[in-house]
C-alpha cells in the first residue's frame, strides 16, 4: 500500500473522511510537508500517524476544513428561534455537531439569548482539537465576525487584541467537548438534544460513514427533535428516523418516535483506536513537556480538559505548559479554569495519582499562579 493510500484509509476509518481527487492531492502535499518537517521519509511519517494518536490528531487538524462563520445560514437560526420560543419550560440542549472554529455554537447561544429563554444550553463538539481550542478561545478577527449585525457585535462581543472576544455570558452557555461523529462514541456529553445543527461536515464523509453518522445522531436525539444540515451535505437515507418538515420556512428533519438503532450503529469502525483516558493524556503531556515539545504538551493537556472538563489538575498542567510556551494570557485562563474546577469539585475525586499533587498542594499552586500569593 502506498503511503498516500495508507493515510487516506486511516482518515476514512477513523474520521469518516472520503478520499476525493482534489483532497488526495492536498493530502499528498501535507504528508510530504509533515515528513520533511519531521526529517523522516513519508512512509515512516504515515506509520507514525497510524501508531501515535497525537500524530494522527495533528494530521486531522491539518486535513479538516474548520472554517465557519457567525449566523452562516440566517434562516436556520430564525427556525431555531421559532422552536426555542415554543418549547416547554424545561432544560433543552442544542448540539452543534462538528462546530468548527466555534462561530456556529456562539451564534446558537446568541440566538437563544435573544429568545429570553434561560433553559437552553449549547454543546459544541468537533473531532479537531485545533478547532476546539479556537472555539474555546472565543476570539475572532474583524473578518471572522462579519456575519454579526452591529447590534449583536455591541451586545455580544468586546474588542480585544486585533479582534473581538465573545462575552462571558454567551461563552458560559456553550459547553465544548471532543467528539468524533464517525465513531460510536458515547453521546452522554449531549444529553438528548432537542435540536442538532450538523452542518457542512457530512459533505466530507463517505456515503456509508454519512449514513451511519445520521443513525448515530438519530439515536442520540429526543423524539420530536429537529436536525438541521448544511445545503451541501448529502445525508443518504433519512426516512427510517426522520420526517422531512418545514420550520419557519426552513427545511429540516424531525426525529420520529424512537426506534432501536443501536443494532444498526453498534459496530465500531474498523481501525478505530481505543478511547484515550485522562491519566494517559496527562502522562503524555508530562512526557512531551519534559522533552521540550510544548506544543504536544499543550495539545495533550487540552485534550484531557475536553475529555473531562471538571478535573483541576488537567487545567493546571495546561496552564503550566502554556506559561512555558510564553502564552501568559491563555495560561492565566487555564489557571482560572483550574481554580473553578477545584471549587466545583466535591473533593471526592482522587487526584493523588495525577501529577503527584495532593488536593491541598494543587489549591495552593493554583492560588499562587493566579495571585502570586503563597498559602
Ligand atoms: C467546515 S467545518 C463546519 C463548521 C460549522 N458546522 C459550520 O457549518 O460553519 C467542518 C468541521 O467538521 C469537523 N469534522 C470533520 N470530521 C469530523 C468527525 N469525524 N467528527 C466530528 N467533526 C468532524 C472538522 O474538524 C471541521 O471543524
Amino acid at each position: 500500500m502506498s503511503s498516500l493510500t495508507h493515510a487516506s484509509s486511516l482518515l476514512r476509518s477513523r474520521a469518516g473522511l472520503k478520499a476525493e481527487p482534489a483532497a488526495q492531492a492536498r493530502l499528498e502535499r501535507l504528508l510530504q510537508e509533515s515528513a520533511t518537517l519531521a526529517g523522516i521519509p513519508v512512509d515512516d511519517y504515515v506509520s507514525m500517524v497510524d501508531t501515535q494518536p497525537a500524530a494522527f490528531d495533528d494530521l486531522l487538524d491539518r486535513v479538516t476544513v474548520q472554517h465557519s462563520a457567525f449566523f452562516r445560514d440566517p434562516a436556520q437560526f430564525a427556525a431555531l428561534d421559532h422552536l426555542a420560543r415554543r418549547a416547554d419550560q424545561s432544560q433543552h440542549v442544542v448540539w452543534s455537531a462538528a462546530c468548527g472554529n466555534g462561530q456556529e455554537p456562539y451564534s446558537l447561544a446568541m440566538a437563544l439569548d435573544e429568545t429570553g429563554r434561560g433553559d437552553w444550553q449549547v454543546v459544541a463538539t468537533d473531532v479537531s482539537f485545533h478547532a476546539l481550542a479556537r472555539a474555546e478561545k472565543a476570539h475572532y478577527t474583524e473578518t471572522e465576525v462579519q456575519g454579526l449585525s452591529n447590534e449583536r457585535r455591541h451586545r455580544y462581543l468586546t474588542p480585544s487584541q486585533d479582534g473581538y472576544d465573545v462575552v462571558p455570558s454567551i461563552r458560559r452557555r456553550v459547553r465544548i467537548a471532543h467528539h468524533n461523529l464517525a465513531l460510536d462514541e458515547a453521546t452522554s456529553i449531549v444529553p438528548k438534544p432537542a435540536i442538532v445543527f450538523c452542518r457542512n461536515v457530512l459533505m466530507y464523509f463517505g456515503r456509508e460513514e454519512s449514513t451511519a453518522c445520521i443513525q448515530r445522531i438519530a439515536s442520540a436525539m429526543a423524539s420530536g427533535g429537529h436536525l438541521f444540515l448544511g445545503h451541501s451535505d448529502s445525508p443518504g437515507p433519512m426516512t427510517r428516523f426522520f420526517a422531512e418538515v418545514w420550520v419557519a420556512g426552513v427545511h429540516c428533519y424531525q426525529r420520529l418516535a424512537a426506534v432501536p438503532v443501536a443494532s444498526v450503529v453498534g459496530k465500531q469502525s474498523a481501525g478505530a483506536r481505543p478511547p484515550r483516558d485522562l491519566p494517559g493524556l496527562l502522562t503524555e503531556g508530562d512526557r512531551a513537556a519534559a522533552s521540550g515539545d510544548l506544543r504536544a504538551a499543550v495539545r495533550a493537556f487540552r485534550q484531557a480538559t475536553y475529555l473531562d472538563p471538571n478535573v483541576a489538575i488537567a487545567y493546571f498542567q495546561l496552564g503550566a505548559a502554556l506559561e512555558l510556551a510564553g502564552d501568559a494570557r491563555e495560561a492565566r485562563r487555564a489557571f482560572g479554569a483550574a481554580g473553578l474546577a477545584m471549587v466545583n469539585g466535591d473533593g471526592s475525586e482522587d487526584i493523588s495519582g495525577l501529577g503527584g499533587y495532593t488536593r491541598r498542594d494543587l489549591a495552593s499552586a493554583i492560588a499562587y499562579k493566579l495571585t502570586g500569593a503563597v498559602r
